[in-house]
């Protein structure tokens, strides 16, 4: 990596270990939440009664809803700040941790179960060994997760005096989610930047007859979630626009990659993919631009190297003269950079004056308010009472609209004045002194508190997918099912329009000022914006890592870790000696197809879901014929396997001892056999095959699955 990313690093690394010891803890609750409810399930269910756990199980519950009553009032001594704060944090920690063993040896016991019935006569040997191992080991285990929250429970009472309270806000919370639709553009449309707005409009609309440069480059420069992209949004979406030839949306982002900028501006003129190398890329778009007046927004724009940003500009030269291109960022150097170069020099290609460059601020208190409100309140509900704390409350904003809509969400569910003042009168401290944007930060943070609890597990996990990543809401909503922080489908749903209504997420393209209703039939994507990414990450801080093969210094310290991304494998076996033994989730990133070894996974038994898509990296040539490694059916709690594009000619044997598989993607894959054992997966629910070309024939009893 270059000095710069080495120093984003650095930082980062700091970042993370400070934020793993200060706010971790924060999750605590949502975790506990998770627990007991799932303790109220065992207790009454069948494997308890048989195995005769049911009296352990009874107790596990009680203690965890005593501990789960006290927790609040831990959560609020642990933000005192300080030493004091600090052994409140450290329990909530210990707590987490507890509950987290708890839930996986209850899974293990459930899988056990599972496994010991879907066993054939064929291998009755093999399982009735197995039962006897298990009838010696789980009550070991069981004990051992019994004393475990014995122990967090008593210091909590004795040491700590922890005294039970009513879970903050829960008590007064409106149940339903309100009805925010997604798509009318009335609710979630864009408040104030009219002026900004005006004047983008018209610099895009006179470029023509001033006639200073060919191209003219309009930078909107701001800080991050402060409305950019909201902006240049609502600019392609105005009818005065039209008189472009054509309107081409390309999100840039970090990576700056010319090839792919000009891949999608050409899959836009040609509506089609077509794979091609640099040169062709090339002599298409100038075939393709130089008869247009064309606008292109280049979104996120970090490069500041200027050679790169000549080329760019080489690229896009070739349009009409009176072609625009907006930039958004929040470099200021980019901008500058921009207005240097030959092509800039010859006025071929260059940004407007300093003077008509777009600097967006704040926005004002009023227009925040406006925003708190169209989420807050029905369009017939009165607020009087809470009109004045809403304010205040839109005042403390920091005029970040991401903020103002994230609390206007969780507000809309606590309509009490009460509640409002406690939001208004929380104040948090991450003690992140040399983060980026910290403010802002925290403001988010006290959203984030008051969000609805059961949705807070799931939008933590979002922070195991990198920055910007352009997340499939199907697959998102089978992940917190594997993982069972939702339980159903419509949860899934739900959710997602909360984290929308929220801001925390959203769908990619023009979606939040061109309306384009939410309906599940033809799945969305989602991305998620960078500040909430920091957020979230800053949350789940011990409870993730970033596996990097390459880099051994970012092996350790993951003891503790529940989730998992593996980037920059090359076949090294070391790394997997590393993985942590409680992971929930495995995210391989740029896997390419290589073969994983045998014992990849024979370390971390409970492992839910398991990310092994990904296609081989540009210029290596995919691998042929790699084979899933034999250690994966050992995970016995294994509910999502994604091997999107894996090269995998069949599945491993005994494949079908995975009882708990429910999501199994195994779309492009060069299989060519699929077993008919597969058919006794029992809760499978959802098969990917497509692409998946080699396969000639399935399962007669495929249709036997329910
Ligand atoms: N004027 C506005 N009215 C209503 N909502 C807004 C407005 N501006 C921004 N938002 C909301 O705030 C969120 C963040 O804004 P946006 O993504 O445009 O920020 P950005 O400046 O592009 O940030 P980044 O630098 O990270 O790309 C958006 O998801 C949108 O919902
Ligand atoms: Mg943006």
């Amino acid at each position: 990596p270059d000095f710069r990313q080495r120093r984003a690093i650095a930082w980062w690394l700091r970042w993370r270990a400070m934020a793993m010891s200060e706010i971790g803890s924060v999750i605590a609750g949502a975790v506990g939440k998770q627990i007991v409810g799932m303790l109220g399930d065992y207790a009454a269910s069948e494997v308890t009664l048989q195995w005769r756990y049911r009296e352990e199980v009874l107790e596990m519950e009680e203690t965890m809803k005593d501990l789960e009553a006290v927790l609040s009032d831990a959560d609020d001594k642990s933000r005192r700040g300080g030493d004091g704060g600090r052994v409140f944090q450290r329990w909530l920690t210990k707590f987490k941790r507890a509950a987290y063993d708890v839930e996986d040896v209850l899974d293990e016991l459930d899988a056990n179960d599972l496994i010991n019935k879907s066993q054939s006569k064929v291998s009755l040997w093999f399982s009735r060994n197995n039962q006897l191992l298990q009838r010696i080991t789980m009550p070991h285990k069981m004990k051992k997760v019994m004393m475990k929250i014995d122990q967090v429970e008593k210091e909590g009472r004795r040491r700590l005096n922890l005294v039970p309270q009513q879970a903050r806000g829960e008590g007064s919370r409106n149940n339903e989610i309100p009805a925010v639709h997604y798509g009318d553009g009335v609710k979630t449309g864009m408040v104030g930047r009219g002026i900004e707005k005006d004047k983008i409009i018209s610099l895009l609309l006179t470029t023509e007859e001033t006639n200073q440069q060919d191209i003219s480059i309009i930078p909107v420069v701001g800080l991050g979630g402060i409305g950019k992209t909201t902006l240049a949004e609502s600019v392609l979406a105005d009818k005065r626009v039209s008189v472009f030839d054509v309107a081409i949306w390309v999100n840039v982002s970090k990576q700056f990659d010319l090839h792919k900028i000009g891949g999608a501006i050409l899959k836009r003129m040609m509506n089609s993919t077509i794979n091609l190398d640099n040169s062709d890329l090339q002599l298409h778009l100038k075939k393709e631009l130089a008869t247009r007046r064309y606008l292109i927004v280049l979104d996120d724009l970090w490069e500041e190297d200027g050679n790169n940003l000549e080329r760019l500009k080489e690229m896009l030269q070739h349009g009409r003269k009176g072609s625009s291109i907006i930039v958004t960022t929040r470099s200021r150097s980019v901008v500058q950079q921009l207005r240097t170069g030959f092509l800039a020099n010859q006025r071929k290609i260059c940004p407007v004056p300093e003077s008509d460059i777009i600097d967006l601020g704040v926005l004002e208190p009023g227009d925040c308010w406006e925003l708190i409100k169209q989420r807050a309140f029905g369009s017939d509900d009165d607020h009087s009472g809470l009109e004045e704390i809403g304010k205040q409350i839109a005042g403390k904003c920091g005029g970040l609209p991401l903020v103002a809509n994230a609390l206007g969400q969780v507000m809309s569910e606590l309509r009490t004045v009460g509640a409002w003042e406690d939001i208004r009168d929380t104040k948090v401290d991450l003690g992140l002194r040399e983060a980026h944007q910290e403010e802002a930060l925290e403001r988010l943070m006290v959203s984030y508190y008051y969000m609805k609890i059961e949705f807070k597990m799931c939008f933590t996990y979002l922070a195991a997918f990198p920055k910007g990543f352009v997340m499939h809401i199907n697959h998102i909503i089978q992940q917190w099912n594997a993982l069972g922080y939702i339980s159903s489908r419509h949860d899934g749903q739900r959710c997602i329009n909360y984290l929308l209504g929220m801001s925390f997420l959203r769908i990619p393209g023009s979606a939040s000022v061109s309306p384009s209703p939410l309906h599940f039939g033809v799945p969305p994507k989602l991305v998620m914006h960078d500040l909430v990414h920091d957020l979230a990450s800053i949350i789940a801080a011990d409870e993730l890592v970033d596996l990097d093969a390459t880099k051994s210094t970012s092996w350790n310290r993951a003891r503790y870790c529940r989730h998992a991304q593996l980037t920059n494998f090359k076949n090294d076996p070391e790394i997997f000696k590393y993985i942590p033994g409680k992971l929930r989730s495995l995210h391989f990133r740029d896997l390419g197809g290589l073969q994983l070894p045998k014992k990849a996974f024979s370390r971390s038994k409970f492992i839910r879901v398991l990310d092994l898509s990904g296609h081989s990296a540009k210029g290596q040539p995919a691998p042929s014929g790699v084979v899933l490694p034999s250690s994966i059916n050992q995970l016995k709690l294994i509910r999502y396997i994604d091997a999107a594009g894996l090269p995998i000619k069949s599945l491993p044997k005994n494949f079908h001892v995975l009882q708990n598989m429910e999501t199994l993607i195994l779309s492009n894959s060069m299989l060519e056999t699929f077993p008919d054992s597969i058919c006794r997966l029992s809760k499978l629910c959802y098969l990917d095959l497509s692409g998946s070309s080699s396969l000639n024939k399935m399962p007669a009893s495929l249709g036997d699955l329910t």
